[in-house]
């Protein structure tokens, strides 16, 4: 066998050969046990708690949006713009405004 082939060979064995782990088939789906940090934090009651408990709690925690810095009215308006045209939050008018108006009472900067 000329040397060239040699790698070849070696090469088309390893691709070949049974690989260990790889033989077994899959007959029962395990799920790890993870701790994922959770939070089933709701925003804390008041007015315009009901909007943003429904509109906002769908894709992250209370927490997050809580545990940002204190931001003006123009700011959180754009937070809650963001969510809606950005990320696709179906949030209506009403409620986009009951929810800025809760972000600037409960986290506002003047
Ligand atoms: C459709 C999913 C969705 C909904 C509903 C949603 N968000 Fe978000 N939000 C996101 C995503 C995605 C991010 C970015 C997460 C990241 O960067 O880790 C985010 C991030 C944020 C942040 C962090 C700052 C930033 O701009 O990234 C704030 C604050 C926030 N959202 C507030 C809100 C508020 C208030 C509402 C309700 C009006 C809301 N979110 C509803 C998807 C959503």
């Amino acid at each position: 066998m000329p040397r060239a082939v040699l790698p070849m060979v070696a090469v088309l064995a390893l691709v070949l050969l049974p690989h260990p782990g790889q033989a077994a088939t899959i007959t029962t789906l395990k799920s790890p046990k993870l701790d994922v940090p959770t939070s089933d934090a709701m925003f804390p009651a008041g007015p315009g708690s009901d909007a943003i408990n429904n509109s906002c709690l769908a894709c992250h925690s209370a927490d997050h949006v809580l545990n940002q810095p204190s931001l003006s009215r123009e700011a959180w308006q754009e937070v809650v713009n963001k969510m809606i045209t950005a990320y696709k939050a179906p949030i209506g008018a009403d409620d986009a405004k009951a929810i800025v108006d809760y972000l600037v009472r409960t986290k506002g900067a003047s």
